[in-house]
């Protein structure tokens, strides 16, 4: 049986379109049964519909708390007996609750070789340091802001006449790239975490 997989986004959605193709040509193996927003206009649900997964907004403001917020999420997740959720372009931080209550995995995808340039616009902070290379990494989430254990890292050369959108551009069709892979490692057992490291196991023959 496959294991059942949750996408969290708040906009595009073009690493969601990635993984939705890469599961449609049969290259991994998960069922992806829900699309999660915290924006109502994310375009990233009109993708999801249109590919006939379950796409559902849930608004924070709904909630006094983000506790209460989280444990609406949880409850979804739970009904559909999810056992990934990867945040793909996900604008929120989840709380220790919610990873203490989930009790599968959580993967985010960033734009930028971590740990270098966590957080918001990592694209204009590797340019406005200087890198001469730069990229993107997909990891295990934690309590931190993109501090977990990283699974694969794919690198883009920084060029002099680069702005924000072309390095953004060169790192995101890398993304479209690593993040299904990283998803096909966690769905074939591959990944195994040790503390901060996480192994790739060798192909199960
Ligand atoms: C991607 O570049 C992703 O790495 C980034 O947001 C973009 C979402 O694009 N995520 C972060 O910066 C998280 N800190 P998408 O909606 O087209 O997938």
């Amino acid at each position: 049986m496959k294991i059942n997989l949750a996408v969290f986004i708040s906009g595009r959605g073009s690493n969601l379109q990635s993984i939705i193709d890469s599961i449609s040509r049969g290259e991994l193996p998960l069922d992806l049964k829900i699309v999660i927003s915290d924006n109502r206009e994310a375009y990233g649900l009109k993708r999801a519909r249109k590919a006939g997964i379950e796409a559902r907004y849930v608004n924070p403001g709904a909630h006094d708390s983000e506790k209460g917020y989280e444990q609406q999420i949880l409850t979804l997740l739970k009904e559909r007996e999810i056992k990934i959720v990867a945040l793909a372009g996900f604008m929120r931080l989840l709380s220790p609750y919610f990873l203490e209550q989930f009790s599968g995995e959580v993967m985010n995808i960033h734009p930028s070789l971590l740990p270098a340039f966590r957080g918001l616009h990592a694209q204009k902070q590797a340019l406005e340091y200087g890198v001469k290379v730069s990229g993107c990494t997909v990891h295990f989430v934690d309590e931190g802001m993109d501090t977990g254990p990283i699974i694969l890292q794919e690198s883009v050369p920084v060029y002099d006449d680069d702005d924000e959108d072309s390095l953004a551009a060169r790192i995101l069709k890398k993304e479209h790239q690593i993040y299904p892979q990283a998803l096909k490692l966690y769905a074939t057992g591959r990944l195994q975490k040790k503390g901060r490291r996480v192994k790739i196991l060798p192909e199960k023959k």
